[in-house]
């Protein structure tokens, strides 16, 4: 029997929205109060939709200690940072929840290749009124 199993995590991190393609101008007009010199933090939430074979013995997918370590690795990489200045994946890269997302899924994914399931879909909330649903 497949099922697909859903973590919660959570993580905080600094981000500001600056294109180097726009002029200060275009960037103010483009990204308003998330175009700020030094940005601003928010509280994300990720969960993780992670799709295997009921195992016959344990009746898990995957045991959930192991998933939440996987989980920590992706995340600790964001977590507690500025985006734009600590990460490298986001120094030319602007920190959208759709670009964090795709970063997660993408280290996720990685990260789970030790284990017996496969990375189904993650959802990234940025706020409880807006996210990003990542999958292939
Ligand atoms: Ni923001």
């Amino acid at each position: 029997v497949k099922s697909v199993l859903c973590r919660r995590t959570y993580f905080q991190c600094v981000h500001k929205y600056v294109s180097p393609l726009l002029s200060e101008k275009e960037n103010l007009s483009e990204f308003g109060a998330c175009y700020t010199p030094h940005g601003h933090g928010h509280n994300y939430t990720l969960d993780a939709y992670v799709e295997g074979q009921v195992d016959s013995v344990t009746g898990m997918v995957i045991n959930l200690r192991d998933l939440d370590l996987a989980l920590r690795e992706a995340v600790q990489i964001l977590d507690h940072k500025h985006l734009n200045f600590e990460v490298a994946a986001f120094k030319e890269c602007i920190p959208t929840t759709e670009n964090i997302a795709a970063f997660l899924y993408s280290s996720l994914k990685k990260t789970l290749q030790n284990y017996p399931v496969t990375l189904n879909r993650i959802r990234l909330y940025e706020s409880e009124d807006l996210w990003v649903d990542y999958f292939e």
